[in-house]
């Protein structure tokens, strides 16, 4: 009682029609251990719409046959809704051209591409590479590979316990061994927002290019890069909505092509003989194999839907929505909210005194809410606050004040539970 009476209810608005966004997922009718399903484990991956499934299912029912290969009509067609698919994302991140998108199978295996390919053609001994300390595993390894193969240095921008990066320190790393930064956009682990728009202009006054992981950004915010002006951007279809193994990597044309191919293959080719091998041009160069067709229209399908609601109401909502679950997560006796960046977005992660993650991600479980509990493939970052794992809850827009008010209430009763 006391405890509600300190909090100043905030009003989430209606600028979406959320019951009616809803609809839209059938998956969300579903009731687990018998409860209403709760899903707030959005960060992980987002649950798929209709429009999303019937464009896939459609695909393997009507038009499914290998692209950019057949005379045939069925394989005209795949071809066709395909690359229609590239030409929507490469709208949706305002993109210059459709060969500067690259379908990869997600975020990690963009990274590891420019990794690979970039880092074998460009990165040499004594050479830096800047990441930060809130980086995902899979902006972390890539590198590390990278660096004992070249004999390159990786260098991290320390944070703030806010979980807020210190941009004097990372001006400080700054210098003429850097070679690139790659940072994230949205931190999985913490929800921080980054100043990615300051790190990029204070890398290129000195010549050095910058990649963005926008895996987390790419549902909740827009994304324009040429606006960012960022060299390369990752990111994957199944947390915007779409589905799993397809995602993007942009690249900047010029330097896309300044790079040796990635994988070796079929359709990534202009000429093979024994002696001599000649590449196609953007963007099949990098897209050695059959690809995931499928992905890759669902994508398109997602990023048609994420159009009809609109981005900027998604982000006015979705800010709403995290401003009253901070709020009332603050509020619960004996949970810390882990990462207090003035600009969050996305993810909540919390401890609770007494309580393991596990075991509040199992009860919670019991009651038909979804968090995720662990390290989030971001150890460094467990490491940097002393806990071995969080508890996280995510946001989507199709999440409710409801959601929010189920789990606060289940996470009363963990705390009874373990009191
Ligand atoms: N990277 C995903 C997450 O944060 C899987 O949960």
């Amino acid at each position: 009682m006391i405890v509600a009476e300190k909090i100043m209810p905030v009003n989430v608005s209606s600028t979406l029609d959320v019951e009616r966004i809803r609809q839209d997922f059938p998956i969300l009718r579903e009731r687990i251990h018998g409860k209403p399903l709760v899903y707030l484990d959005n960060a992980a991956t987002t649950q798929k719409p209709l429009f999303v499934i019937d464009a896939v299912h459609h695909y393997y029912r009507a038009q499914n046959a290998n692209i950019h290969r057949g005379t045939h009509y069925l394989s005209q067609v795949a071809t066709f809704e395909y690359e229609k698919a590239r030409g929507k994302i490469r709208q949706f991140i305002n993109a210059k051209d459709n060969k500067e998108i690259i379908f990869v199978r997600g975020t990690t295996e963009a990274i590891n591409l420019v990794s690979s390919a970039y880092g074998r053609k460009f990165i040499c001994a004594g050479d830096e590479i800047i990441i930060s300390a809130m980086e995902h595993h899979s902006n972390i390894v890539p590198w590390q590979i990278l660096c004992e193969q070249t004999g390159a240095v990786l260098r991290v921008v320390p944070m703030h316990q806010s979980g807020e990066l210190i941009m004097e320190e990372y001006v400080k790393l700054l210098n003429e061994k850097t070679k690139l930064v790659s940072v994230v956009h949205i931190s999985n682990a913490l929800g921080t927002v980054n100043p990615v728009k300051e790190i990029i202009r204070l890398a290129h006054e000195r010549n050095i290019l910058v990649m963005l992981d926008a895996a987390q950004s790419i549902p909740h915010a827009p994304v324009d890069v040429r606006d960012l002006d960022c060299d390369f951007l990752v990111f994957s279809g199944h947390k915007m909505y779409g589905p799993t193994g397809v995602g993007v990597l942009y690249g900047k044309q010029q330097l896309l092509e300044s790079m040796p191919p990635y994988h070796g293959g079929g359709d990534m080719i202009r000429t093979v003989s024994f002696e001599k091998t000649t590449y196609a041009e953007l963007p099949n160069k990098f897209e050695a194999g059959t690809p995931n067709i499928a992905g890759g229209i669902g994508l398109g399908a997602a990023v048609d839907y994420i159009n009809r609601i609109g981005i900027h109401k998604i982000a006015e909502y979705e800010a709403e929505l995290m401003a009253y679950a901070t709020e009332q997560l603050s509020a619960i006796n004996k949970l810390k909210i882990i990462g207090t960046a003035k600009e969050k977005a996305g993810a909540i992660s919390f401890v609770m005194e007494n309580v393991h993650p596990h075991d509040t991600g199992t009860l919670l479980d019991l009651e038909g809410i979804a968090i995720r509990t662990g390290h989030h493939c971001a150890q460094p970052v467990m490491q940097f606050y002393g806990v071995p794992a969080t508890s996280r809850a995510s946001l989507s827009f199709y999440n409710t004040k409801e959601d929010i008010d189920a789990l606060v209430k289940g996470l009363h009763k963990v705390m009874e539970v373990f009191k």
